[in-house]
């Protein structure tokens, strides 16, 4: 089997140059060698097989131990029936805190046999573990793509964050590397497992708010952190990092630490508003609606406030076509002047079904049976002769029937958290070999549709896409 994998010499850390053709057997021979520290290896009852029973142990390491990567491996590590075995970050601070994090966890659970974690600067090193059943990826956006596409070939199966692709020429290769290897590929939207999505998509589909025919979304922020301007640690230099592995594909320029911890401003590394949040909007009403995406796109927006060396807007509006016979109409602003919120409202011919974290709110008030009329401009005796024919047709009744729910309010469980139940999920399809709910081919069907909205953006123009096909028109 011919596998993509990364050059081994750890001063090439550029994607586009460490791709090279080899076989797994070589791969293998050449990362046993990487290994930075002795790994503490244990026993996975299906790394070698792949074969896993509902109570075996499904042992993890995680990429990426960021926020993001953190709080998933805080989540993660709750888990029945599993075991994070090695952290991988660039950053050494990081991934030192979340190996303690990990063996301070077990050693409170009090459980010997699952002692020790081990740290990895190089993913390469962590995948090349025979023990190790899956990886979390949790990188900036730039590295998705590659990092994944090595794990798959490495014989992990795979949870990466969203938005699944950086670059359209990803998505292919992640469905097709994922398909060819036999992997499980799970897209980070944690929301389409949601229980709070489950019942929105069966209240659409009973008819609840009629015939959709508009989705109105929005994810408004209104404070610095939300602008993405994490803090950076007062020590960060090039000495707390491996820099040149940060970068990858990215130009290469010497050590910027708001780069480096507020990577999302910058396109070289992240994927803007679209690629951020557009997605998970996106992912939500793929879901609910059960499209494949849509048809065109048409974005814009800019740079209005924080004008602060940043290359990202932070102001969006987009505009998508539907071949199911809706319209989507998305808005992130970084600058909204007042509450910080996000919400998705589907709008029907008998009422609309509005997502608020984990509430539904359907609200109901169909079309009035009776057409109404307008004759004022007429004659007199048109205007008597139109009411008279209108009256035929609908004699004044008395209205009867059954009490029906105007307004109708869904919660979810206090402490609900859908990026669990997405895990479960996840966890569920390593050890069945059964589908997940947000594979390589929805990941790219919701960023695909995200991106189409930077595209738009830069050429001034609508942007077409083939949803079935997922290729730009
Ligand atoms: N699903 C969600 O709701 C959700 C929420 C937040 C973030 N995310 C996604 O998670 C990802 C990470 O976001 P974040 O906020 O945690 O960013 P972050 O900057 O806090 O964390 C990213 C980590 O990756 C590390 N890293 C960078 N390059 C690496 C490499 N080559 N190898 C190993 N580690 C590397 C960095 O040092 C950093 O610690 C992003 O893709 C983001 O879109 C998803």
């Amino acid at each position: 089997m011919k596998i993509l994998i990364a050059n081994l010499s750890k001063a090439d850390n550029n994607p586009a140059t460490m791709k090279h053709q080899v076989t797994r057997r070589q791969f293998l021979k050449l990362t046993s060698v990487a290994t930075l520290a002795a790994p503490i290896l244990v026993s996975s009852a299906g790394a070698a097989t792949g074969q896993h029973g509902p109570n075996d142990r499904i042992t993890l390491g995680f990429i990426g131990t960021g926020k993001q990567g953190g709080g998933l491996l805080n989540n993660f590590l709750t888990m029945p029936h599993s075991q994070v075995v090695a952290v991988c970050d660039v950053d050494t601070t990081r991934r030192a805190h979340y190996r303690k994090v990990v063996e301070e966890f077990y050693s409170i659970k009090g459980n010997a046999e699952f002692k020790g974690c081990t740290e990895y600067e190089d993913f390469r090193d962590l995948i090349a573990r025979q023990d190790i059943d899956a990886v979390v990826i949790a990188t900036p956006d730039h590295w998705h793509a590659y990092i994944a596409i090595a794990a798959c070939n490495a014989g992990k199966d795979v949870y990466c964050e969203k938005p699944m692709i950086h670059l359209y020429a990803d998505g292919p290769e992640m469905i097709e590397t994922a398909r060819a290897t036999n992997r499980i590929l799970q897209i980070g939207s944690q929301r389409v497992s949601s229980i709070i999505y489950a019942k929105a998509k069966e209240l659409l589909a009973s008819g609840a708010i009629g015939q959709l025919n508009m989705v109105t979304a929005h994810w408004d922020r209104n404070s610095s952190m939300g602008a993405w301007n994490y803090t950076v640690p007062l020590d960060a230099s090039a000495e707390t990092c491996d820099w040149p592995r940060f970068l990858g594909t990215a130009p290469k320029i010497p050590f910027n630490a708001e780069h480096f911890f507020q990577w999302r401003k910058w396109k070289a590394y992240g994927s803007g508003v679209a690629g951020d949040l557009f997605v998970h909007l996106f992912s939500g009403t793929h879901f609910i609606t059960g499209t494949n995406g849509p048809t065109r796109g048409m974005a814009t927006g800019g740079l209005r406030f924080w004008k602060d060396g940043r290359d990202a807007p932070d102001v969006m509006l987009g505009l998508f076509d539907y071949r199911e016979g809706f319209n989507l109409s998305l808005r992130v602003n970084f600058v909204d002047g007042g509450e910080e919120s996000e919400a998705l409202i589907f709008t029907g011919s008998e009422g609309t079904m509005e997502i608020d974290g984990n509430t539904i709110s359907v609200s109901r008030t169909p079309l009035k049976k009776e057409p109404g009329y307008t004759v004022s401009t007429f004659t007199q005796a048109m205007q008597k002769r139109v009411l008279e024919s209108y009256r035929e047709k609908y004699p004044v009744a008395h209205p009867s029937g059954a009490l029906a729910a105007g307004y109708e309010k869904y919660v979810a469980p206090d402490g609900y958290r859908d990026s669990y139940d997405h895990f479960k999920n996840f966890f569920a399809a390593v050890r069945s070999r059964q589908p997940v709910v947000e594979d390589a081919v929805f990941g790219f069907r919701a960023a695909g549709a995200a991106l189409l909205s930077n595209l738009s953006l830069d050429r001034g123009a609508v942007v077409k896409w083939d949803p079935d096909a997922m290729k730009l028109g």
